[in-house]
């Protein structure tokens, strides 16, 4: 099982459209795949079920909510549980040995991000604070380990635009983080500061962990950035446009955060209507749209360095 936290500090970039192509693209290849929406917008939520299905099914017994909202994130509900397959998509899947689950996410999930965050002061003494800060930014990654997990090749965890504690664990739970970015100025500010806020998330957590190795319950974390992926890259005569292209070269000459090769266009015909239909656009599209090939492109290059191929390594 690999883990993949898609994540900028920006909204609007296109994480959730990637994050649900990328996972269909994925699944329609063979590989079992969840997503997990961790933003409380829930639009990755929508991209599988409509409005009148998550009230029904999903809103107030199985959504992420339920489970963060726990004085230990776990501690109440199983994560296992919270594990839906959306109909329509699955369907889609249907002549592939692929499948595509999901953990649900809710509105309310903000406010229990500000909860979170307030229980990290709850303790007194020192020892009892740095196990209280494992304990919360651990607990997602400890939920993974449940065997119930094992079945799935990949994990993609689309995090809201923030670095919330929610955020913090999925970057904690994750092997690899992925950072779609679109390219003008707004969109790439913020790369080295979360490329910072990683590292020092990172080194907090394990010198906890290290100050006590046998008693903190945790490993420690080495999460990997997979690399900056241009979304919604205008093109013209076949070309990315001069503007967007000097701001793809600036990043690839001076970001800490590799770029990766692949880039997906700005296809409006393509990913317009935002999920109305269950089924990420990249399944029902024509294999000749050059969005089709560029998101193809995308997924031998992510999986390829995740060494995930069809059929699957677990
Ligand atoms: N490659 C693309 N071409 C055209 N529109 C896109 C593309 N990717 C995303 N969009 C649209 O841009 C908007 C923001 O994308 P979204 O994936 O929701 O971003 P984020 O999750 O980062 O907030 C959505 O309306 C989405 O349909
Ligand atoms: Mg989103």
């Amino acid at each position: 099982m690999r883990i993949v936290a898609v994540m900028n500090y920006k909204g609007g970039v296109g994480k959730t459209t990637l994050t649900a192509n990328l996972g269909a693209v994925a699944a329609s290849r063979g590989l079992r795949v969840l997503l997990v929406d961790l933003d409380p917008q829930t639009n990755l939520t929508f991209s599988f079920f409509t409005i009148d299905d998550w009230h029904d099914q999903l809103k107030d017994h199985r959504t992420i909510r339920q489970w963060y909202g726990a004085e230990i994130p776990g501690r109440d509900i199983s994560l296992a549980d919270l594990v839906v397959t959306p109909k329509r998509v699955n369907e889609a899947l249907k002549n592939t040995t692929g499948q595509l689950d999901l953990i649900a996410s809710h509105l309310g999930l903000i406010d229990i991000d500000l909860e979170l965050a307030a229980r990290l002061g709850g303790t007194t003494t020192l020892d009892g604070s740095k196990r209280r800060f494992l304990d919360l930014h651990g607990c997602l990654r400890h939920a993974f380990e449940d065997e119930n997990f094992s079945e799935y090749d990949l994990v993609l965890i689309d995090c809201a635009p923030n670095f919330g504690l929610v955020t913090k664990t999925a970057i904690a739970a994750s092997e690899h983080i992925l950072v779609p970015a679109k390219a003008d100025y707004l969109s790439t500010l913020g790369l080295d500061y979360l490329v910072g806020n990683c590292a020092a998330l990172v080194q907090q957590f394990n010198d906890y962990v290290n100050h006590k190795p046998e008693t903190s319950g945790h490993r420690p974390i080495d999460p990997a950035f997979l690399g900056v992926v241009f979304t919604m890259v205008q093109i013209y005569s076949q070309q990315v446009t001069l503007a967007q292209h000097t701001y793809i070269e600036e990043v690839r000459q001076n970001s800490r955060v590799p770029v990766l090769e692949s880039r997906i266009r700005n296809s409006p015909r393509h990913f317009g209507d935002a999920g109305e239909s269950g089924i990420p656009a990249m399944l029902s599209a024509s294999g000749k749209d050059e969005v089709v090939r560029e998101f193809d492109q995308l997924a031998d290059e992510v999986l390829g360095a995740l060494t995930l191929s069809a059929g699957g390594h677990r």
